[in-house]
C-alpha cells in the first residue's frame, strides 16, 4: 500500500506550489484538477527532481461522484491517503443579485461541498496512519465580504469546521491546519474578475510559494491555523474588531462593489 499525499487544485497556483513543497520534503502525492496536461507537466517536474512521480487524477470536484471516482483511481493505483490538501476553490466578485447562480453555487459546491466530501471520506485511512489535513481557506473567513458574499462565507465555513474538526480529532493524534492566504498571485484573480478591481489589481501579496512553504511548515508542526504574511496576520487580528456599520462598506469599496 503507497501512503499518499492528496493535493487538490494542483493543476496551478498555490496548489501547484503545495505539491513543489511537499515532493521536495520527501512526500508521495497524487495531484487533482480538472486540467490534465498541467498535471502531467507538474508530474514530470516532480519526477525529474527524483522524487516519485504523482499520480495524476484529473477530475471535476463539483461533479456529484467527483470522490468516488477519485477513490476509485486511488485504489486502483493501491494508494492510501494519509494526508489530504484541501486546496481547490474559487471566487467570484460582483453582488449576489448580478451574479450567475450557477457560479455561486458552483462555488459552493467546490469551496465547501467537494472538501467535506474528500474529508469524510478519507477521515478513516488519515486516522488509522495518524495522519494530517491541511485545508486552505483565506483571510477572507475572518468577515463578511459584500461583493463578493458567497466566496468569504464559504471560506468562513472552511475555517470554522477546520478548527472545529482539529479539537474534535485530538485524542486521535490527527492534526487539522487551516491555511489562510491573504491577496496571492495566481490564476485565482482572473477567475475572481479582481483585474476589474482596482484596489485589488495592485496588490501583489505574498507569493503562491511563501503561501505553500508556511502551509507546509504549519500542518507538520500541527498548528491549528496560519497566516501567511505580517500584514495579512495583522489583518486578520485588527479588522473583526471594526463594527460592522464601519467595516462593510469598507470591505464593499475594497471589493470594488458599491454596494
Ligand atoms: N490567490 C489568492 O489571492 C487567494 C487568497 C486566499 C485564498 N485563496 C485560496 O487558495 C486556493 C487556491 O487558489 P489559487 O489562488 O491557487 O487559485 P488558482 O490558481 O485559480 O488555482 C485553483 C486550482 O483549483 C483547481 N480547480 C478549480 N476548479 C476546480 C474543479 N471544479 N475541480 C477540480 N479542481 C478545480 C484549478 O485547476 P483546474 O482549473 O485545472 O481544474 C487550480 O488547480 C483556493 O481555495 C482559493 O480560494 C487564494
Amino acid at each position: 500500500m503507497r501512503d499518499i499525499t492528496l493535493v487538490t487544485g494542483a493543476s496551478g497556483g498555490i496548489g501547484a506550489d503545495l505539491a513543489r513543497v511537499f515532493a521536495r520534503h520527501g512526500h508521495d502525492l497524487a495531484l487533482i484538477a480538472r486540467s490534465g496536461p498541467k498535471l502531467e507537466a507538474l508530474a514530470d517536474e516532480i519526477a525529474a527532481m527524483g522524487r516519485p512521480r504523482p499520480l495524476v487524477i484529473v477530475q471535476d470536484l463539483v461533479e456529484r461522484d467527483a470522490v468516488d471516482k477519485t477513490v476509485g483511481a486511488l485504489a486502483q493505483a493501491g494508494a492510501r491517503v494519509t494526508i489530504l490538501v484541501n486546496n481547490a476553490g474559487y471566487g467570484v466578485a460582483g453582488v449576489v443579485r448580478k451574479q450567475e447562480p450557477a457560479e455561486l453555487l458552483g462555488m459552493v459546491d467546490l469551496n465547501i461541498r467537494a472538501l467535506l466530501d474528500l474529508t469524510l471520506r478519507f477521515l478513516p485511512d488519515i486516522i488509522a496512519a495518524k495522519g494530517k489535513i491541511l485545508n486552505v481557506a483565506s483571510i477572507a473567513s475572518y468577515f463578511p465580504g459584500p461583493g463578493m458574499a458567497v466566496y468569504y462565507a464559504s471560506k468562513a465555513f472552511v475555517a470554522s469546521f477546520s478548527r472545529a474538526l482539529n479539537q474534535e480529532l485530538k485524542a486521535s493524534g490527527v492534526t487539522v491546519t487551516v491555511l489562510n492566504p491573504g491577496v496571492t498571485e495566481t490564476g485565482f484573480q482572473r477567475r475572481a474578475g479582481f483585474h476589474n478591481i482596482k484596489e485589488l489589481s495592485k496588490m501583489k501579496g505574498v507569493s503562491a510559494l511563501a503561501v505553500a512553504e508556511a502551509g507546509y511548515q504549519a500542518l507538520m508542526a500541527g498548528k491549528r491555523v496560519v497566516v501567511p504574511g505580517l500584514d495579512n496576520k495583522l489583518a486578520t487580528l485588527i479588522v473583526p474588531l471594526v463594527p460592522d456599520a464601519l467595516l462593510l462598506p469598507l470591505v464593499a469599496r475594497f471589493q470594488g462593489g458599491r454596494v
